[in-house]
């Protein structure tokens, strides 16, 4: 649809800041760490050295200890809550304190195919900042088991009822007052409660208290929660590292071992009882009995057996347009509500690839079908609802016209 096509380069250079792209202006106004991995999946479809562009941005704001930011506050812009002030990082580039999902080395690896000369360069200059920013991951979130997330932001998937009893511990007395700038611009309807954000700001001022020291906020922090999803990409992100360091003459032992290390961790997040991958509370033990489409990347992250395919069937199948981010079986089914309900391009672009590439190829691109049409139907969304494929969220996405050009269309 070569309309649609143009809309969607349209879209990402609308979103261009020059150096790196945001989400969409208004609700998100700077560079969002896995947003902007998306963006260069993207940018690489017509315009390769700006794709090289957008990743060597991200990775200018890594952290000395390796951590790659959430969120890169490059120059300061009204309308966003809570900006870098809040955070209280110092960093320069100013930013976050926290990370997202590590998408960027299978983007990177995906990239660097288009055009290997092209990519040389970049790809050799980014292989030990990918390995620091994995490390990292390794020592600090998930330590010889599945990958846990220190703020429901961390996970990308903000409000997933897989944190709700995490979230329901953390003690809000010391918040106080401030003005949300988020449901200025979406319907309140559509983002994650009042309570949610008190939470949000409670396990930030931690960090911020803390001054950002990862081994505090392992061993005392107020959120660990290990998840499916952040587990299942870390591992996705490690082969496409290790497949990468390898074709550049470099030694993968430890990649190799942190493969081994996530593919024995994440047997700890199997539900029996619910029979699915399952968040789990690190700090009681406990799982949340949850469903989200986290749990379907398994395939994805490598793993070759069937175990979720079942529930893969029935909840893709249950809605007219899936994937939703809570199966429609759950009491917490929100169709409107973000990550509670909602189908998003991106996390069913994940799902696909790891279809496909686990032979289940019908599947995929029945996925890709059903997620182009949404996109036909509501424009380029942040995200749709499942059950009458309607659009949510913010509009003019980014990450929603970068999987259009590189895989829905
Ligand atoms: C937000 O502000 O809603 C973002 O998801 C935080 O990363």
């Amino acid at each position: 649809d070569r309309t649609l096509d143009l809309r969607a380069v349209e879209i990402l250079q609308k979103n261009d800041r020059g150096l790196y792209t945001v989400p969409t202006s208004g609700l998100y106004p700077y560079q969002w760490n896995w947003d902007s991995a998306f963006a260069a999946l993207g940018f690489a479809e017509f315009n390769l050295d700006r794709a090289w562009t957008e990743i060597d941005t991200l990775f200018n704001a890594q952290w000395d200890n390796g951590m790659v930011p959430h969120i890169i506050f490059h120059r300061r812009v009204d309308g966003y809550f809570p900006g870098p002030d809040v955070w209280g990082t110092n960093s320069v580039p100013a930013s976050s304190g926290i990370t997202q999902p590590p998408v960027a080395a299978s983007i990177v690896r995906h990239i660097y195919d288009h055009d290997p000369g092209i990519g040389r360069a970049h790809v050799e200059r980014l292989l030990p900042k990918l390995v620091a920013w994995h490390r990292w991951f390794h020592d600090y979130r998930c330590e010889a088991g599945p990958c846990a997330v220190t703020h429901p932001w961390e996970s990308g998937r903000d409000n997933a009822p897989d944190w709700d009893a995490a979230m329901a511990a953390i003690d809000t007395s010391g918040v106080g007052e401030y003005t949300r700038r988020d449901t200025a611009h979406v319907d309140a309807s559509m983002r994650p409660t009042k309570e949610d954000y008190d939470r949000y700001l409670a396990i930030l001022y931690f960090g911020r208290d803390h001054e950002w020291d990862e081994a505090a906020i392992r061993d005392r922090g107020p959120f660990r929660v290990a998840d499916p999803a952040m587990s299942f990409i870390l591992m996705r992100a490690n082969r496409d590292l290790a497949d990468m360091l390898e074709r550049f003459g470099q030694d993968r032992a430890e990649v190799d071992g942190w493969i081994a290390e996530l593919e024995a961790g994440v047997e700890d997040l199997w539900n029996a009882d619910l029979g699915a991958y399952d968040a789990r509370d690190l700090r009681t033990g406990d799982f949340a009995g949850s469903l989200s489409s986290g749990s379907f990347l398994s395939w994805y992250g490598g793993l070759r057996d069937d175990r979720m395919l079942d529930w893969y069937d029935k909840v893709a199948g249950a809605l007219p347009y899936g994937v939703p981010s809570y199966y429609p079986q759950g009491a917490k089914f929100n169709a409107k509500r973000y990550w509670r309900g909602p189908v998003w391009g991106i996390v069913n672009r994940l799902i696909a690839v790891g279809l496909a590439d686990a032979g289940h190829a019908d599947r995929a691109e029945q996925l890709r079908e059903r997620t182009a049409e949404l996109i036909r139907k509501g424009g380029f969304h942040e995200y749709f609802d499942p059950e009458d494929g309607s659009a949510a969220g913010g509009g003019t996405f980014t990450w929603t016209a970068a999987i259009w050009l590189a895989w829905a269309s």
